[in-house]
């Protein structure tokens, strides 16, 4: 799901993701009479992109071809412009399972940075809940209220420009759930507790150092909350390829052997290919294989509840 009420085919003011590879894409703001320019040549906004079903190929002047994409909050993340540092993807999958964020959810949110988190937390609160998100710099709390007006996700989201630590979030014994991303939160555990619903709700707490994480964690426990506990989640993704191996010389009756081995491999599993060639003393397969180097640390992910009891 995309921006809330974009619909099915791209009109004028969309904000389209333009999509070249998975290492290559950029999002334009689609505009009757706009030209983009790619390596394959210029996208004319009125004849190739308005009206256009997203998800389709749309073809470049020099022939080569893109797709149009909907801005889904995953894709806005690896394209957004950059303020601050961001969230990616795989933390706010834990933030929003943890949170038990739903259609209708309440949630509070500081500070709001370029908005990575704030538009994935609105798409899974729409149509019927609400995002508080607090932002002391007030250039970036301004040019999010201008994002969330042009993805059309404004009615769903209340900017306050103001510092989180001092004047909480604006409002009392509403949320559901509060989210903290700042470089102090344990200064901020007191407010959150007054967001949240008198009868409880969740919180978490994003920061890259174990000292913040600790402090935040006392915090959490001199004002009452539960199930304080503490993640760390790390992506690790396997490239599939074809190996080809040297099949060991071990002699006729092994290679007897090794060629009922392979048979069998092939007809027993359709879903790993393997193919030997005897003549050339090879063996191919499919394999998946981890990066040498992989995206390491972000942060910790500290995680309590709000209860009665
Ligand atoms: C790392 S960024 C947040 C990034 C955001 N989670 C995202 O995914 O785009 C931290 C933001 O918190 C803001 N901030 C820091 N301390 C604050 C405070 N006490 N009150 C409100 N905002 C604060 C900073 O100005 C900055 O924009």
């Amino acid at each position: 799901m995309s921006f809330i009420k974009y619909g099915d085919t791209v009109k004028e003011g969309d904000t389209a993701i333009i999509f070249l590879g998975h290492e290559s894409m950029f999002p334009v703001k689609v505009q009757d009479g706009g030209k983009t320019q790619t390596k394959y040549g210029v996208i004319r906004h009125s004849t190739d992109l308005i009206g256009k079903s997203y998800g389709s190929k749309v073809t470049c002047s020099k022939g080569g071809w893109v797709y149009v994409l909907h801005p889904t909050p995953e894709l806005w993340t690896l394209n957004l412009p950059h303020r601050t540092q961001i969230l990616y993807s795989t933390d706010i999958s834990l933030i929003t399972m943890m949170l038990e964020l739903k259609p209708g959810s309440i949630v509070c949110e500081s500070g709001t940075g370029s908005g990575s988190l704030s538009h994935a937390i609105i798409r899974t609160i729409a149509p019927t809940g609400h995002l508080y998100t607090v932002e002391f710099h007030q250039q970036r709390a301004e040019k999010a209220i201008e994002e969330f007006r042009e993805h059309e996700v404004d009615h769903l989201v209340t900017v306050k420009n103001q510092d989180v630590c001092k004047n909480g979030f604006g409002v009392t014994n509403v949320a559901d759930a509060v989210f903290l991303d700042i470089p102090s939160p344990w200064e901020a555990i007191g407010h959150a507790k007054l967001a949240l619903k008198y009868e409880g709700g969740r919180i978490c707490s994003f920061s890259p150092c174990i000292e913040q994480v600790q402090r935040t964690c006392l915090a959490l426990q001199e004002h009452g909350f539960t199930e304080i506990n503490t993640s760390e989640i790390l992506l690790r993704v396997y490239n599939v390829r074809t190996v080809s191996l040297q099949i060991p010389d071990l002699g006729r009756a092994a290679e007897d052997d090794s060629t009922a081995a392979f048979d069998r491999g092939t007809q027993t599993d359709q879903d790993v290919p393997c193919v030997a060639n005897l003549q050339q003393g090879t063996v191919q397969f499919k394999s998946g294989v981890p990066p040498r180097e992989m995206v390491g640390h972000t942060g910790y992910l500290t995680f309590a509840t709000k209860s009665l009891f």
